[in-house]
């Protein structure tokens, strides 16, 4: 099993996210919504940016992902492009342009690809969206696939526990990978299910499985940035390990401006022509 960083500087693309499964080098994948932070994940290493649409709750305030806009997604997502030059950039559908109908799903991914210059898409859901996902790909769109806990139906699971604990769902989750793998997505992201569970499908598909919340017998993990390096600390999954406690970081650094703002201290003779 490699532990090599995929420190090469050639673009990352979907073939390369395939050889990595072949070879066991894991991918490395974190979420962007802006094009400062994508700035430092381009030079970091990182194998795959994922403009999520979590950026409904961290970016804009929501209480789920179920508001952002398509033209809310463009706009981070060409955020996030302009900076990203290594990385894969993968940027979620939102909720309802692409669960109604096919078409209406094509023209969302389109505009995607073509207004914010993204590397592919990723839609939550199988069986149910697979119409959606086939036609996205026949356009020549990579797609990658979300099942488990997907957080766009979360009024209809009424909670964010694990899923596919019970046989039904799991055995379901089973079928929708191999459907979204004989669709032709390139990589699936497996949310907060049973690691169990997740390696197994994980073995069972030849597209790369990513994980969040899934253990560790999958191809890849994937975190939200801002939840990593501490800045969102309302929400501590068991799955989350925080990297950093930037909220502290910044509210001392804020509160020592204040300080010599009121104190007269800054500016200083230096700090003035
Ligand atoms: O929107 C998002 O950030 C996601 C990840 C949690 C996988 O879909």
């Amino acid at each position: 099993m490699s532990t090599a960083i995929n420190s090469n500087k050639s673009k990352i693309t979907t073939h390369v996210l395939q050889e990595m499964k072949l070879k066991g080098e894991k991918i490395a994948m974190l979420t962007a919504y802006d094009f400062s932070f994508a700035k430092i994940l381009d030079t970091s290493g990182i194998d795959v940016i994922l403009v999520g649409d979590s950026a409904s709750n961290v970016m804009a305030g929501y209480d789920s992902t179920l508001p952002i806009t398509l033209n809310d997604m463009i706009y981070h997502a060409s955020s996030v492009v302009r900076a990203a030059k290594r990385p894969l950039v993968v940027v979620d559908l939102p909720f309802g342009t692409y669960q109604g109908n096919s078409k209406e799903a094509l023209v969302s991914a389109i505009r995607i690809m073509k207004e914010s210059g993204a590397n592919a898409v990723k839609l939550e859901g199988g069986e149910e969206i697979l119409e959606s996902i086939k036609r996205i790909i026949s356009a020549g769109i990579p797609v990658m696939g979300h099942l488990g806990l997907t957080p766009q139906s979360i009024h209809k699971f009424g909670t964010y526990v694990v899923r596919a604990t019970e046989d039904k769902e799991a055995n379901q989750l089973r079928l929708d990978s191999k459907l979204l793998e004989e669709a032709g997505c390139f990589a699936i992201i497996l949310e907060k299910i049973p690691a169990k569970l997740a390696a197994e499908v994980t073995q069972s598909v030849r597209i790369p499985v990513i994980g969040i919340g899934a253990g560790g017998g999958v191809d890849g993990q994937v975190l939200v940035l801002h939840d990593m390096l501490g800045i969102t600390q309302d929400f501590s999954p068991r799955f989350l390990r925080r990297y950093h406690n930037l909220k502290e970081e910044v509210m001392g650094s804020v509160q020592a401006y204040i300080k010599d703002v009121k104190s007269q201290d800054f500016p200083n003779e230096r700090e003035q022509y």
